[in-house]
């Protein structure tokens, strides 16, 4: 059958894209945070390790499936055995109906903060003015409270530009909005750092940022950070590589692709981060604090610390505010993106609809799925579901992926057919990382948050919100996999596109 799967138009275009996947929220406010909790410059010892360990091997892994099978994650799953179609399903749903729909609520906050930079709108009391009046926070998840007007405004915003960007396809959307959104966010970012690093105090901050503490690195903690932070910032798991790999002409460089995402993600979090550490010494400069008294991770850091240092800036503080959440807003959208495609394409490979209809009802059904998360008690959900997908959603996908390549496939396959077509060859250790290493990290990183996990509910909810938002979210989504896989494949759709798999 003839091959009309689209493609990428270039090889840079498609290094933006998936760079664009990779680079998100995770990138400016979560590698520095970890970093500095985890013996700072000393930190980047483990980071590497996983890097050249875990990340690299996993992304050649879905690199080479997705280039190999010319499929989305779930089709690619069925061609190497079929009885495994759900696992591609379960990847890709847990992602669009878990992940994307907070992630898409946080982008949202992020550009509500983006207008209220220009005068400063938060006040002097910036803690307050984002937990109770932005946020309107109620007194626990099941205290629902009534949806936010404003950050349901700027999340039907964030849902029309990535439906528009996905529904006008690979070449002329994706590939088109990350060539002009990625070098700006590189421009902004390189902005921030250079304005930042000459503030006073900044000195202190990188200080912080980075000095070694090596003896940080006897504790397990450390190292699984690392392995966490590289999977999620990698965006590997999800089926995403897989299916920005499907488009992909015949030619290609997979294991060059493979490092230069990952060395350009990394790159971008460890700059990222001066930035970060800049303004905190600074903020701790002018207040007469400790870094360890303004620092904060993820939410804390972009919502409250952020606002806070720009309170103290001399002139322009608006400008420079806006400058950060709009770095944000263009790091997660480009995130967002990808994820919705993932999604799409697996229902266009099983279910041969028009790109058009798929995109549009499934961006509908993510704005409408995301707006629990808009309410006063979205912030408890938000925080739970975040926990159970990112912690063992993504180890579990990750563990299964290795066990179905590593062990239930041949293996061999892959890196025959990656080997033919790129630059550096991977050797056999690229199998045994596969086979043994990956499988063993994740599941040491499982059990370890499983046990912590049963001393105590997590972040001080009840175990029935544990239970009921968590659990089940993973659940349901596991499920719906199930019925996607249930459906009868098509023939003549499950064979097209098979040049490529000898
Ligand atoms: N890699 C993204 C980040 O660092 C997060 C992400 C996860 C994006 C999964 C897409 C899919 O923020």
């Amino acid at each position: 059958m003839k091959n009309e799967r689209e493609q990428w138009q270039s090889r840079v275009g498609f290094l933006l894209a998936t760079i664009g996947s990779a680079i998100g929220l995770g990138n400016i406010w979560r590698f520095a945070y970890m970093a500095y909790e985890n013996g700072g410059g000393a930190f980047l010892v483990p980071y590497v390790i996983a890097l050249v360990t875990a990340g690299i091997p996993l992304m050649i892994l879905e690199l080479g499936i997705g280039h190999k099978k010319v499929a989305s994650a779930p089709l690619a799953y069925a061609k190497i055995i079929k009885r495994w179609e759900w696992l591609g399903w379960w990847a890709v749903t847990f992602i669009m109906f878990g992940i994307a729909l907070y992630y898409s609520v946080i982008i949202s906050w992020c550009l509500n903060y983006l207008f209220f930079s220009v005068n400063k709108a938060w006040g002097t009391g910036v803690e307050e003015f984002f937990f109770k009046s932005f946020l309107g926070i109620t007194s626990g998840p099941w205290d629902i409270g009534g949806i936010r007007s404003t950050i349901l405004i700027g999340l039907a915003f964030i849902w029309f530009v990535s439906w528009f960007i996905v529904y006008r396809g690979i070449g002329k959307g994706i590939e088109f909005a990350n060539k002009v959104f990625m070098p700006l966010l590189f421009i902004l970012i390189l902005v921030l750092v250079v304005w930042s690093i000459t503030l006073e105090g900044a000195k202190d901050g990188i200080i912080a940022y980075l000095k070694p503490n090596f003896s940080v690195l006897k504790h397990p903690r450390v190292w699984i950070d690392a392995y966490s932070q590289v999977f999620f910032s990698l965006s590997l798991g999800f089926g995403i590589l897989i299916a920005y790999a499907s488009y992909l002409p015949e030619e290609n460089n997979i294991t060059g692709n493979a490092v230069i995402v990952s060395v350009a993600d990394s790159l971008f979090a460890i700059l990222a981060g001066f930035a970060v550490f800049s303004i905190l010494g600074y903020m701790a400069f002018q207040t007469g604090g400790s870094i360890d008294s303004v620092i904060s991770e993820g939410i804390g850091l972009a919502f409250v610390a952020y606002p806070q240092a720009i309170n103290l800036l001399p002139a322009f503080g608006n400008v420079f505010g806006a400058i950060f959440f709009l770095a944000l807003v263009l790091a997660g959208l480009t995130s967002l993106v990808s994820i919705i495609e993932a999604f799409v394409a697996a229902v266009i490979d099983k279910f041969d609809f028009k790109r058009g209809r798929v995109v549009t009802v499934v961006s509908l059904l993510g704005f409408m799925g995301a707006i629990i998360f808009t309410t006063g008690g979205g912030l408890f959900w938000l925080d739970i579901v975040d926990h159970f997908l990112s912690h063992y959603g993504l180890v579990v996908v990750g563990i299964l992926e290795c066990i179905l390549v590593g062990w239930l496939f041949h293996i061999e396959l892959i890196r025959d057919h990656v080997n033919r077509i790129s630059e550096f060859k991977v050797g056999l250790w690229w199998n045994l990382m596969i086979k043994f290493f990956i499988p063993f990290v994740l599941t040491t990183m499982l059990l370890w948050d499983l046990t912590n996990e049963l001393k105590k509910p997590y972040g001080g909810y009840g175990w029935d919100a544990i239970f009921a938002i968590g659990v089940c979210w993973l659940l349901v989504t596991l499920i719906i996999a199930f019925v996607f896989t249930w459906f009868p494949w098509r023939k003549d759709v499950f064979y097209r596109n098979t040049i490529r798999n000898n």
